[in-house]
């Protein structure tokens, strides 16, 4: 079949040159702020045995249920792509141990993750997340130092149209004590089978239905913030109260349901205003019994996971991409052999000291290589042929003002 053209497969995100440098910029400052508070690289399979999904994340949710992409390795093994980052998270602790040494464990994440969803603007079936997770520490004061990460995060890329939302899902006792009546509202409705079969393994998924009958049949739901316990009440004070000294504003959502099942305590969700239906940036939580649903010791952990995607799409419909427009400080156009030679002398040394410099190899014409470099995005231009070695000096022309000075090419360093 030679010849016919390839496509990359449908609904997959993919960003390259013209794009490709906002698309870093915004992965790259979405993490820093967790970087700053003292957050590890931690990198990961993007494929894992396929029990630790389905127990990780759980079976009522649509990502295990409907989205993962599972498939048999050449051992018969099931093996699934990671639809999220935390139950490999948690593996990886479990597996390493890094719970018996020293707690939080504090760790960042970045990449690609797999859900065979219906694709649309803003939602792929490969997309990108940065995340972070804490896991071992059980002090309000942490859950609002995460929500404050990501805020950061999106504060980073210049994001203003955006608004947080919290909730508490409680812990056991509370969500036992709702989870009875809930059911027994639950009762009076009509479902349908796949209706009645989620919340049989998850009541609260009924929150999320987006159908129309369903959001009126769950109107007068009894709600798990009502029902929090004394301790869970105070724990979710407390992270108000520390949003609040940080000055960060968020407006409380009892109807919150987030797509996966691990959650317990603290939930919350960063919500953009110009995005349209996925206008889901970010999101995260508490969760007290992944660990254990694992084979770990009992300890709870936190975190979020902030889409790359949504978030550039944000900052291209708030018009705030800040990347320079410059790609190179430097482009140095040769003329002929020996100053091709004396080129790849120069940019070498440059680059050694963190200069991006690129080279007009090919022998181009004197016009054309000046236009190439225009386009190629570089911030100054020098001209290297036969005149400019024998004197060691060359014209510096800055690209931006047209303006030109005679720069000795051992001075390139200092005037860069
Ligand atoms: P999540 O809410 O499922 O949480 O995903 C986090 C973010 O990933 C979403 O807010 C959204 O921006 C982005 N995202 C999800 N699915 C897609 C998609 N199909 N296309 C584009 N972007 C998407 C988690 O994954 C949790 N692991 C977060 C977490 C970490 N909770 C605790 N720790």
């Amino acid at each position: 079949m030679a010849g016919q053209k390839i496509s990359a497969p449908k609904g997959v995100s993919e960003y390259v040159p013209g794009r490709s440098r906002a698309f870093e910029f915004v992965r790259d400052n979405l993490i820093s702020p967790a970087k700053l508070a003292g957050y590890q690289l931690i990198e990961l399979p993007v494929f894992e045995d396929t029990d630790l999904f389905t127990r990780g994340v759980g079976e009522s949710t649509d990502v295990v249920s409907k989205e993962m992409y599972t498939f048999e390795d050449r051992g018969g093994r099931s093996i699934t792509l990671r639809p999220e980052g935390t139950a490999g998270v948690m593996r990886a602790v479990i597996e390493h141990g890094l719970d018996r040494g020293q707690l939080p464990v504090k760790v960042w994440y970045s990449g690609q993750f797999f859900r065979a969803e219906r694709p649309q603007a803003g939602r792929y079936r490969q997309f990108y997340q940065v995340g972070i997770e804490a896991i071992g520490l059980e002090d309000p004061a942490i859950d609002a130092e995460v929500i404050a990460i990501a805020d950061a995060g999106f504060k980073a890329l210049g994001l203003s149209k955006y608004r947080l939302e919290i909730t508490s899902l409680g812990d056991a006792q509370s969500r036992a004590a709702h989870r009875t009546d809930l059911v027994k509202f639950i009762s009076t409705l009509k479902l349908d089978e796949a209706t009645a079969e989620r919340a049989r393994i998850n009541p609260l998924r009924l929150f999320d239905d987006k159908r129309e009958e369903m959001r009126a049949a769950m109107a007068d739901a009894p709600l798990l913030l009502d029902y929090l316990n004394e301790v869970s009440r105070t724990q979710f004070e407390q992270v108000q109260k520390y949003l609040d000294a940080l000055g960060i504003t968020y407006v409380i959502n009892p109807r919150m349901v987030r797509g996966l099942d691990y959650y317990t305590g603290t939930t919350f969700e960063f919500v953009h205003e110009l995005l349209g239906a996925q206008s889901g940036i970010g999101g995260g939580g508490r969760y007290d019994g992944l660990m254990e649903q694992l084979g770990g010791q009992s300890l709870s952990g936190i975190g979020f996971g902030l889409g790359v995607d949504r978030a550039l799409l944000a900052a291209e419909a708030e018009g705030v991409i800040a990347t320079s427009e410059f790609v190179s400080d430097l482009f140095i156009i040769p003329l002929g052999e020996p100053a091709k030679v004396q080129a790849l002398v120069i940019a070498s040394k440059l680059r050694s000291h963190g200069k991006t410099v690129e080279i007009a190899f090919g022998d181009r014409a004197l016009k054309g290589a000046m236009k190439g470099a225009d386009k190629a995005g570089a911030k100054h231009v020098i001209v290297l042929g036969e005149a400019e070695l024998a004197s060691g000096t060359v014209e510096f022309k800055e690209m931006e003002t047209g303006h030109t000075s005679s720069v000795k090419i051992d001075s390139l360093l200092e005037v860069l």
